[in-house]
C-alpha cells in the first residue's frame, strides 16, 4: 500500500485508474459488439509478444531470411513454429476484428460528436497497422512477399515530380533488394509497433473523455453515467474475460489446425526477382483495396487515385455523414446502404484474388463504384434524414 501511495504522489496514479477504469461507465444497452476493442488491444499484445521471439532469430539480410524464417525457426528452434503461425494467424485475426470494430463505429455512429477524435485516432491506427503488416510481408523474404513489394513500391512511381525518386528512397534500390528489406525490418520492429501503441493510449483515453456510443446512440449526460451504466472495472472486464477465453479457443484452433489460410503457399518459394507469379495479390485484408486499384482498368492513373481515396475516404465520416440522428438502428434509409456497402466489400474482397479479365474486370469496376457511391450518398440520407425529422419524426 506504502508503494501505491508513493507513485500517488508522483504520478497520480489513483486519478489514472479512476479516469481509465472503476469510474468509466459503459452503457448498459450495447452488445457484443463492444467487446471487438478489447480482444484488438489482447490481440495486439500476443502480435508484439510472439514478434519479440520471432526476431530472436530473425536475419533481416536478403541472404538469410528466408532460411531463418522457414527453417531456423520453423524447425529448429523449439516450438518456433508456434510462434510464427500465431504471429500469422494473429496478423489475419486482427484485421477481422479491426474491420468488424471499424464497421460497428460506422453502423452505430460512434464517430459522430463528440466522438470525432476517438475515431480519428482510430484511424491513424488502421493506417499504421496496414503499414505494419505491409512491411512484415516482406521480411519472410517469399516470393509473394518480394513481388507484393516490388507491386506496390511501384505505384508510387506515378506520383507527379518526386515519384520515381520517391520510390528508389523508399526502397533503398532501383528494385526491392536488401537495403529495401532492412528499412521494412526497421518499420517493422521498432517504429511502427512504438507508434501504435502511443496510438492506442490516446485512443483509449479519448474512449474515456467522451465515454461510449450505445446502440440507440442516445448521449448520456455524466450524472446518469452510474445509473444507466456499468463500471469498466471490475465489472465490465469480468464480462470480458469470458469473452477473451472464447475467442483465444477460436485463436488456437486456427493457429494450430487452419494457419494455411494466412500464409500464401506461394511464399514458401525464396524471392526470385526474375521469375515474376502468374499472379500477384496482397493478403486477404488488402484484396478489396486492390480490387479498387485494379478496378479501373481503362485509366491507371484513376486505379490509382481510386485506390488512395479507398484507403483514407472513411476517415472523412464524421464529415460525410452529419445526420442528426446518431444510430443506424433507428435509421432505415442508411441501413440499406450500410448492408450494400458491407457485401460490396466482401464482393470486392473475392474479385481481388481472381485475374482481372473479361467479366471479372467489369464487375471489378461496379463494385468499385459501388463502394464509393455509398460515402457519397451519405450527405444525400442525412440531409433527408434531417428534413423528415423536421417535419415531426422522432429522433
Ligand atoms: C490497434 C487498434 C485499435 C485498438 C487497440 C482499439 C481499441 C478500442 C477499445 C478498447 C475501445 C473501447 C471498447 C469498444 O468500444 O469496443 C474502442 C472504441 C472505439 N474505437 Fe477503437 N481500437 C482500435 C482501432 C480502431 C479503428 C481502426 C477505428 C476506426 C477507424 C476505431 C474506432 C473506435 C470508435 C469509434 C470507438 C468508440 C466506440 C463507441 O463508443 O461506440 N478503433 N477502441
Amino acid at each position: 500500500m506504502r508503494f501505491i501511495d508513493w507513485l500517488d504522489e508522483r504520478l497520480a496514479i489513483r486519478q489514472l485508474i479512476k479516469v481509465m477504469m472503476t469510474e468509466y461507465y459503459v452503457p448498459k444497452n450495447i452488445n457484443f459488439l463492444w467487446s471487438f476493442g478489447v480482444l484488438i488491444v489482447l490481440m495486439l499484445v500476443i502480435l508484439i509478444i510472439s514478434g519479440v521471439f520471432l526476431l530472436m532469430y530473425y536475419k533481416p539480410d536478403a541472404n538469410l531470411a528466408f532460411d531463418s524464417v522457414n527453417k531456423t525457426i520453423m524447425m529448429d528452434v523449439a516450438y518456433g513454429w508456434i510462434f510464427r503461425h500465431v504471429h500469422a494467424v494473429g496478423a489475419s485475426i486482427m484485421f477481422l476484428l479491426l474491420y468488424v470494430h471499424m464497421a460497428r463505429g460506422i453502423y452505430y455512429g460512434s464517430f459522430k460528436p463528440p466522438r470525432e477524435l476517438v475515431w480519428l485516432t482510430g484511424y491513424v491506427l488502421f493506417v499504421l497497422m496496414s503499414a505494419t503488416a505491409f512491411t512484415g510481408y516482406l521480411l519472410p523474404w517469399g516470393q509473394m512477399s518480394y513481388w507484393a513489394a516490388q507491386t506496390i513500391t511501384t505505384l508510387f512511381e506515378k506520383i507527379p515530380f518526386i515519384g520515381p525518386d520517391l520510390v528508389i528512397w523508399i526502397r533503398g534500390h532501383f528494385i526491392v533488394e536488401d537495403p529495401t528489406l532492412t528499412r521494412f525490418f526497421a518499420l517493422h520492429v521498432v517504429f511502427l509497433p512504438l507508434l501504435l501503441i502511443i496510438v492506442t493510449a490516446v485512443h483509449l483515453y479519448a474512449v474515456r473523455i467522451v465515454g461510449s456510443n450505445n446502440e440507440d446512440g442516445e448521449p448520456i449526460p455524466k450524472e446518469e453515467k452510474k445509473k444507466k451504466g456499468i463500471p469498466f472495472w471490475p465489472v465490465f472486464m469480468s464480462k470480458e474475460f469470458f469473452v477473451m477465453a472464447v475467442f483465444l479457443t477460436f485463436f488456437f484452433f486456427l493457429v494450430f489446425f487452419h494457419y494455411e489460410f494466412a500464409m500464401d503457399p506461394i511464399n514458401f518459394i525464396p524471392a526470385d526477382k526474375l521469375q515474376t507469379p502468374p499472379h500477384i495479390y496482397p493478403e486477404w485484408y488488402f484484396l478489396a483495396y486492390y480490387e479498387v486499384l485494379r478496378g479501373f482498368f481503362f485509366s491507371q492513373n484513376l486505379g490509382l487515385i481510386a485506390f488512395v481515396l479507398s484507403m483514407f475516404i472513411a476517415m472523412f465520416l464524421p464529415w460525410l455523414d452529419r445526420s442528426p440522428i446518431v444510430s443506424g438502428k433507428h435509421r432505415p434509409l442508411f441501413q440499406i446502404a450500410f448492408w450494400i456497402f458491407v457485401f460490396d466489400f466482401v464482393f470486392l474482397t473475392i474479385l481481388g484474388k481472381l485475374p482481372p479479365t473479361g467479366l471479372y474486370a467489369w464487375l471489378g469496376l461496379i463494385g468499385s463504384i459501388i463502394f464509393f457511391a455509398f460515402f457519397f450518398s451519405l450527405p444525400i440520407i442525412s440531409r433527408i434524414e434531417r428534413k423528415q425529422l423536421e417535419n415531426g419524426g422522432k429522433k
